[in-house]
């Protein structure tokens, strides 16, 4: 896609009003009705997105876009390592994406999502047969129609990933602007033995995260979870 210098549209009130809505409707949407999304928006929203800038132009994003059986055909074969805990075990994470030790705020904001969400679907504390079978959702996309996943060349470095946020935050902002919902997933990172055997990702490459795409289901409770937000002044300094 070539980048639009088009004038934008007017009035700039409704162009801040739209573009503001885009980027603050979009929460991670754990239930998905099953209404399918035309490939044309897959690839407008795709499109969109591969304007994010990266160093240099590098563009490190590379996608694999699942329905159907090659979707069905993933969630089966990560769910079954899932549920088995001595094979989940086999899977590690290829990359680090949490912090190795969790320290203040970011445990207690950690904590809360957990807490909120579980306490939404009514899982308690104590019940971890149910918080891992909640977790496996991610593994069938939570029923989206779509699942991405992305992966990303093994020679880039750390800015690399810092580009590809932006191309992921991208896909999540144009997908709200055409009625769309999504949930970035790190979940997936875990599997990776298993999605690169069933999309034929090289050992040159590794999954940096997946994603689900589709229309929310707005009648689920998960859906009502509302994240909280430091103030602009807890995260900011104004110098001069
Ligand atoms: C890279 C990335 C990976 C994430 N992985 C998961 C995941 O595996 N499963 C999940 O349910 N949510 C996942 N999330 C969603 C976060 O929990 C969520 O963004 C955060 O709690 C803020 O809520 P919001 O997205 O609704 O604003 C992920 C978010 C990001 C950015």
């Amino acid at each position: 896609m070539t980048s639009s210098r088009q004038p934008a549209p007017q009035p700039q009130e409704a162009l801040t009003a739209a573009v503001d809505w885009a980027i603050t409707s979009r929460r991670s949407v754990r239930a998905f009705l099953p209404t399918p999304v035309p490939r044309d928006a897959i690839e407008a929203i795709l499109a969109v997105a591969s304007r994010a800038p990266s160093g240099t132009n590098t563009q490190p994003w590379k996608v694999h876009v699942l329905t159907g059986e090659a979707k069905a055909r993933l969630t089966a074969e990560i769910l079954a390592a899932h549920v088995d805990a001595a094979v989940a075990a086999t899977h590690q994470d290829e990359w680090i994406y949490y912090p190795r030790e969790w320290v203040s705020p970011y445990l207690e904001r950690r904590r809360k999502i957990g807490f909120d969400l579980y306490g939404l679907l009514g899982i308690g504390k104590a019940d971890k047969a149910r918080m891992h079978q909640q977790f496996g959702r991610n593994y069938a996309f939570f029923d989206a129609p779509v699942g991405l996943i992305f992966v990303i060349d093994r020679v880039l470095q750390q800015g690399s990933f810092l580009d590809y946020g932006m191309f992921l935050q991208g896909v999540m902002v144009a997908a709200r602007a055409r009625g769309l919902d999504t949930c970035p997933q790190a979940a997936f990172m875990q599997f990776h033995r298993i999605i690169a055997g069933q999309l034929a990702i090289p050992a040159t490459e590794m999954v940096v995260c997946g994603m689900s795409l589709g229309y929310a289901d707005p009648s689920r409770v998960e859906n009502s979870l509302h994240t909280d937000r430091e103030p602009v002044d807890a995260f900011t300094t104004f110098h001069g």
